[in-house]
């Protein structure tokens, strides 16, 4: 199953303010385990979920500077957080601040990956899709994936430190 083909809907999918979107993947990002909230908010039954590749919800709206932050964050083992436009199986979109985490064994060993995602206030969701929209037109700019790449990754890091933040400073300054 893929959203590919799916044209995006300019329709958001509500979910409540205290409930809380679950996922688990393994180190390939395919996913091993998707709570009730994941599935109805995603419009999919869970055995169209369960061994797909987590992009399945990517929303063409997402910059692709932002996942690759999130995985090199998690590839690292370090934990992030990120704001994301999901979109479910009938093209509606949902915004989420997720936090994505890796998981070890016994051993320390990384062995997949876990993201808890709650809904995000207006203001947050204004600001941050702004900023979004700018991201994806640098990295769209460019004449290949790999520069555009590059470019928005540019953008963020001057955006981010020229505000004197770090990363996380960032993240938590859309809420005020
Ligand atoms: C635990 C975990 C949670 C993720 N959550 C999302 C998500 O909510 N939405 C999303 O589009 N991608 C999510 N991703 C990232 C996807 O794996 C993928 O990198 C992203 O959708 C971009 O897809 P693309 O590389 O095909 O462009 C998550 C990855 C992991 C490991």
């Amino acid at each position: 199953m893929t959203l590919h083909s799916v044209t995006p809907l300019n329709e958001e999918i509500m979910f409540g303010e205290n409930e809380i979107i679950v996922s688990k993947t393994d180190l390939k990002g395919r996913l091993t385990y998707a709570n009730d909230v994941f599935c109805r908010v995603a419009e999919m039954a869970p055995k169209d979920v369960i061994g797909q590749p987590h992009n399945i919800i990517r929303h063409p709206d997402m910059p692709r500077t932002i996942f690759k932050l999130l995985w090199d964050s998690i590839q690292d083992s370090q934990e992030i957080f990120a704001y994301v436009k999901n979109m479910s199986r009938t093209g509606k979109y949902y915004w989420v601040l997720a936090h994505v985490t890796p998981s070890m064994d016994l051993n320390g060993k990384l062995d997949g990956f876990h993201s808890n995602r709650r809904k995000p206030g207006a203001k947050e969701i204004d600001k941050i899709s702004h900023l979004y929209q700018d991201l994806l037109k640098e990295e769209q700019r460019h004449p290949n994936g790999k520069m555009g790449l590059e470019a928005g990754h540019s953008m963020l890091h001057d955006i981010i430190s020229g505000a004197d933040q770090t990363y996380p400073e960032f993240i938590w300054s859309m809420q005020n």
